[in-house]
């Protein structure tokens, strides 16, 4: 490598660093971004805590008092950059139908002009002022045959820092990367040079972002380019960018599946483990449901984590498709989490956090939403402002709800090690065998708590058809009902159609080789009664429909076939411990047909939309439920 040429450019290369093409980027992309300084994160705890010391000189960071949340720091975000932008996120192929109609595209030739080519391109001169952060990373465990290796190239250090708790961050990846390894190359900047083109200076802000915002995939080169945000799943860009969006791509190349679903272990008294994979929308309870306590009557069962929010998942030699979490840690939605909905989460927040928009106790310790039943007299709420009840109830929300004390998509960034129900082969560089896929969205009606696909193609239906009221995680309008096929709406790197296509193919191909492939559920855990209220109660509880999945795929479970699938009798789930009589069963479990009737019209408009190169197998799986729905 040729050090001396690349001096001028201070690029302080380690030593260790071998990897020419990768120095070659660095020196690119630190030469478009005129960035001051660039700094090669090595991954230690000694430089996470120099990050960390240095982000709360800057006021971005604010220590937690050490008695109540030792190692904890609080971030308090820019009010306008608060979730990920699902309409600045950009997938650029050349051809618009292979992005398809459910993302945003832009012609890479085009896209590129805005951002790197143009006169105006947006990250010329974007890191002026600033350091630049080289950070190397694996998803998934450090040389595992699943994990693939990025770099993300940041301005902002609360990213480096967050993404040593959320990936194997660090010289290690650059190890597995060798001389001449593959890498997704990241690039992010928040968008607010410290110097402008005239070479004045202007001070920081303790959360600089931009108002402009882009989210840009290139799929054919593996590219991701983040402007603008410094938040979450906008510029981690290990998480939904690379673990979702590329690797959905990647996936469909090599023939396996990036999926945004959890994974659990469930394991009997008598010691007999299956391993289940969960695919829910965003802000639906996966955190929850990965981290189930198992309720009374369960004695003896024990539910494990292995991920919380994404699953990459490859056919093995033995038929079987074998399941890695791909990141290191959660960011999980705080709001809503308390000692009864996810005690295993409460305990993981103990120490060692960084906590985004939630709200300041006076004693220095977090509060949200949700938290205690009743909320501490005073905060300071996520905005840096005076909370007390009364301040909150004259000035409400715009839904009318008294002012947020947390930001609804207020999170947490915590490493998986601390999860006192992590799975003991969440690391397993082979994965864990998977029994059972299920699927899931947030509806208030028509979808029964649990039914089982007949077949991998009815599966397939009921994923491609999940319909789901959009949450906090996203900007926009909330508690709208959109179709969000495998809750991979906003996260398919290519075309949805393509996508279902590729599932359909992918079990062919199992099952013509003559694999047992994993049984496929649909739950529903938010039905509501006529008085409003959730008619099922959730959390915990939902072990009951594990137990009956687990038991189905054992065998020993028995149902009842309906025009969807097969769903249990009351008499088929385990009622122990917990009282629920069969009319209350009957509300969470029942077929409306009209509802059915009106359900399947928007499944017809959701295949016109994708009508093109759908597959033809879809159309043909809603006409059977339509024939069994006119008996
Ligand atoms: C997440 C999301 O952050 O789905 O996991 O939005
Ligand atoms: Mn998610």
């Amino acid at each position: 490598m040729n050090r001396p040429a690349l001096e001028g450019l201070r690029l302080n290369v380690p030593a260790y660093v071998k990897h020419t093409r990768l120095v070659e980027w660095v020196a690119e992309i630190a030469a478009l971004t005129e960035a001051a300084e660039v700094y090669w994160c090595d991954g230690s705890e000694a430089e996470a805590q120099r990050l960390i010391d240095q982000l709360v000189a800057a006021g971005t960071l604010m220590k937690l008092n050490e008695a109540r949340r030792p190692g904890s720091y609080l971030a308090r975000s820019d009010p306008a950059d608060v979730a990920r932008v699902e309409d600045r996120t950009y997938i650029c192929t050349e051809r618009q139908e292979d992005a398809g109609p459910t993302n945003n595209w832009v012609a890479p030739a085009e896209m590129r002009a805005r951002l790197q080519t143009g006169d105006q391109a947006l990250f010329r001169g974007a890191m002026r002022g600033r350091t630049m952060y080289v950070v190397p990373f694996s998803m998934g465990p450090l040389g595992s045959h699943i994990s693939h290796i990025g770099v993300e190239l940041t301005d902002s250090p609360y990213v480096a820092v967050s993404m040593r708790v959320m990936t194997h961050m660090g010289r290690g990846a650059l190890e597995v990367l060798g001389d001449n390894g593959t890498f997704v190359p990241c690039v992010h900047t928040v968008g607010a040079p410290l110097v402008d083109s005239q070479g004045r200076g202007q001070p920081d802000v303790p959360w600089p972002c931009n108002k402009t915002k882009y989210i840009v995939h290139y799929p054919a080169t593996r590219e991701i380019w983040s402007y603008g945000s410094g938040y979450g799943g906008n510029a981690l860009l290990g998480k939904k960018c690379f673990a979702l969006r590329i690797a959905s791509t990647m996936g469909r190349e090599q023939g396996w599946l990036a999926e945004h679903m959890l994974i659990l272990g469930v394991t009997s008294p008598e010691g007999r483990k299956f391993h289940v994979a969960a695919a829910f929308p965003s802000a639906c309870g996966k955190t929850n449901f990965s981290m189930l306590v198992p309720p009374a009557g369960f004695e003896g069962w024990k539910v494990t984590t292995i991920g919380d929010d994404i699953a990459w998942i490859k056919p093995h030699a033995d038929g079987r498709l074998y399941a890695i979490n791909p990141e290191a840690g959660y960011f999980g939605v705080a709001p809503g989490t308390n000692d009864h909905t996810n005690p295993n989460c409460m305990d993981s927040l103990k120490s060692n956090v960084i906590f985004t928009n939630v709200a300041l106790t006076d004693d220095g310790d977090v509060w949200w939403e949700g938290m205690t039943d009743e909320p501490p007299a005073h905060l300071i709420d996520w905005q840096g402002r005076d909370w007390t009840p009364a301040i909150a109830k004259a000035n409400p929300e715009a839904n009318g709800k008294p002012r947020f004390a947390a930001h609804p998509n207020a999170r947490f960034t915590v490493a998986a090690t601390m999860n006192p129900v992590l799975d003991p082969q969440w690391d397993d560089p082979e994965g864990v065998p998977i029994d059972a896929f299920i699927f899931g969205g947030r509806r208030s009606t028509t979808v029964p708590l649990v039914t089982e696909a007949r077949s991998w193609a009815e599966g397939v239906y009921m994923a491609a058809t999940m319909g789901s009221e959009t949450t906090a995680a996203q900007a926009g309008a909330q508690g709208i009902v959109r179709r969000d096929p495998f809750a991979m709406l906003p996260f398919a790197g290519y075309n949805m159609s393509d996508y279902f296509q590729h599932w359909l193919d992918l079990g062919a191909r199992l099952e013509g080789a003559g694999a047992k492939l994993p049984r496929i559920y649909c739950v529903n855990w938010f039905r509501k009664g006529a008085d409003g209220k959730f008619a099922w109660p959730g959390y915990g509880e939902n072990m009951r429909v594990l137990d009956w999945i687990v038991g189905r795929v054992e065998g020993r479970a028995g149902g009842a076939e309906n025009v969807f699938g097969t769903s249990p009798r009351f008499e088929d789930l385990c009622w122990q411990g917990m009282s629920f009589s069969p009319e209350q069963f009957a509300s969470v479990i029942g077929i409306d047909r009209a509802a059915w009737h009106e359900e399947l019209k928007l499944h017809d408009e959701l295949f016109k939309q994708l009508a093109h190169r759908l597959p033809a197998q879809l159309p043909a799986t809603k006409a059977l439920i339509e024939q069994r729905l006119a008996v």
